[in-house]
């Protein structure tokens, strides 16, 4: 499994995103597009970002009637991005029709991963708002079996949860995961963080780092040091 470094472009225009990118002269880094910027310049930056020899992760989270989500998926599909997700809660019929509208003629997709609990939701809002009676990690890891059975690649998880996710579903499925941190970074909002070297040791697959590269003064020698400590080479 190829390790790699997502650089999370939440940035609300095409020309701040452009202006990231554009320091950046030596590296193609693997970028992730929110619902913050595709929803402000529309899948047109997905174009042009994939034209500038990057791969993309689009973090639009579809979550829908099955019928509904193939359909979505098939547009998203011709974008030529690398990786999509949806939302795991969407059941497992929504989750193989999400795979059956990203295949294309030729057989060939995106990667697509499942968004299992977002880390927002705590134990008392699974319990008191979305009746969920079992612990967090249980449903978590529930969550991402169905996943798995559904035909997905992966999931969207804590670096804390990328080992029991590999126990339970395999090596070779994907572990895509936030709240990264440098060990003496400034954690933001995040609150279970990792630092990169960490995120490998646990068996993350691909880690997605915002803030601590795109707010840093020198974003291509943190991006260059995250992927170092990363991947370890
Ligand atoms: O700036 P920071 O490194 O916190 O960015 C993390 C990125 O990963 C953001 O785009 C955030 O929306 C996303 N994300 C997250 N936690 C999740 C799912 C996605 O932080 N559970």
């Amino acid at each position: 499994m190829a390790k790699d470094v997502i650089i999370a472009c939440d940035f609300d225009s095409a020309e701040k995103t452009y202006n990231f990118l554009d320091l950046f002269e030596n590296e193609r880094p693997f970028v992730k597009i929110g619902m913050e910027l595709f929803y402000a310049e529309g899948p047109q930056i997905a174009k042009e970002i994939k034209k500038r020899g990057h791969k993309i992760f689009l973090d639009l989270k579809l979550h829908d009637i099955p019928n509904t989500v193939k359909k979505a998926m098939a547009v998203l599909s011709k974008l030529d991005v690398d990786m999509v997700n949806v939302h795991a809660a969407g059941t497992a019929n929504m989750m193989k029709a999400a795979v059956e509208g990203l295949t294309r003629a030729d057989g060939t997709r995106p990667l697509i991963v499942a968004v299992t609990q977002l880390t927002s939701t705590d134990e008392e809002s699974l319990k008191e708002e979305l009746l969920i009676d079992k612990p967090m990690e249980e449903v978590v890891m529930y969550y991402a079996d169905n996943a798995r059975k559904a035909g997905l690649d992966g999931v969207v998880c804590s670096p804390l949860e990328a080992a029991a996710v590999h126990a339970k579903c395999g090596e070779n499925f994907i572990t895509v995961t936030p709240g990264v941190r440098f060990e003496e970074g400034d954690r933001g909002d995040q609150k279970r963080v990792t630092t990169p070297a960490e995120a490998r040791r646990i068996g993350s697959d691909y880690i997605v780092m915002g803030r601590p590269i795109t707010a840093a003064a020198d974003p291509v020698a943190t991006y260059i040091r995250a992927k170092k400590e990363f991947t370890g080479e």
